[in-house]
């Protein structure tokens, strides 16, 4: 578990221009004082990182990709005349990292969406973390029913995203149900339920990965997440902090929220 908790914020496509990008990030770091003890990263759109990377050199913010590509971007085989760099428009772990980026996310939803497997998602996983980067793997259901058939969804998602991963240092999981993602703060979960889910997915990930290196994983929450709804969520003593999506493209809500982490 991380000893500071943890915002992320995803910009998905809310900041498009390099300016307001900019703007962001110096009013970001500007205010990094009022919420000391917090840690805050930013997963800007790919072309807006280096720039953000830039206006937050030497602060502790960090910033990430939203997403990474499955496919393998191996060298010239020329033994077998083999090519496996042609992947137009894909982005490679070791093209983020060269651009400035620490982390990045790993399976969201609105990818998830448009087709992107499991199968898939576990190739992004191993391909971040084999980049160096951290990778912050989203799960969550489409809906729940009485029947609990969400908890099976999930833990699906989980143990297939992290086959054949051998004790990963820089995993992180973002608990993230579809119907909460982009709404208002009474629709996020509740802290019961959100406890409940915790433990569960702390037990799917010990079964996979071990005990001793599941507590280290830091599971972070989102959906929905506003500064109206953080001091009831960040109560639930297993949470290590959320992943924001609409919340965290304006600064001073961000800054808001990062505040309200504090301990
Ligand atoms: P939201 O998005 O905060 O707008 O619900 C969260 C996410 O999709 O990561």
């Amino acid at each position: 578990m991380l000893k500071k908790r943890l915002v992320v914020a995803n910009w998905k496509g809310y900041i498009e221009s390099t300016e307001e990008a900019v703007k962001f990030a110096v009013m970001l770091r500007r205010g990094s004082r009022m919420f000391a003890g917090v840690e805050a990263w930013l997963a800007p759109p790919f072309p807006l990182i280096p720039i953000v990377a830039d206006a937050l050199k030497s602060s502790a913010i960090k910033v990430g990709g939203q997403a990474v590509s499955p496919f393998n971007f191996t060298p010239f085989d020329s033994a077998h005349g083999k090519q496996s760099k042609q992947h137009t428009g894909e982005v490679s772990g070791a093209m983020l990292k060269n651009i400035g980026a620490q982390f990045c996310i790993v399976g969201h939803s609105e990818r998830r969406a448009h087709g992107e497997t499991n199968e898939e998602v576990r190739m992004e996983l191993a391909n971040a973390l084999s980049s160096g980067l951290a990778a912050i793997l989203c799960v969550g259901e489409k809906e729940r029913d009485l029947s609990g058939s969400h908890f099976a969804f999930v833990a699906e998602q989980i143990t297939s995203a992290l086959a054949g991963l051998v004790k990963p240092k820089q995993l992180l999981v973002a608990y993230e149900p579809l119907w909460a993602i982009g709404k208002n703060a009474e629709d996020a979960i509740t802290p019961q339920d959100l406890e409940e889910v915790i433990i569960f997915i702390r037990k799917t990930l010990a079964e996979a990965l071990g005990r001793k290196t599941a507590l280290r994983v830091p599971i972070l929450y989102g959906g929905s997440v506003e500064p109206a709804n953080v001091p009831r969520l960040i109560s639930e003593r297993g949470i290590s902090g959320f992943l924001v999506g609409h919340a965290s493209a304006d600064a001073e809500s961000f800054i808001e929220i990062l505040k309200l982490c504090r301990k």
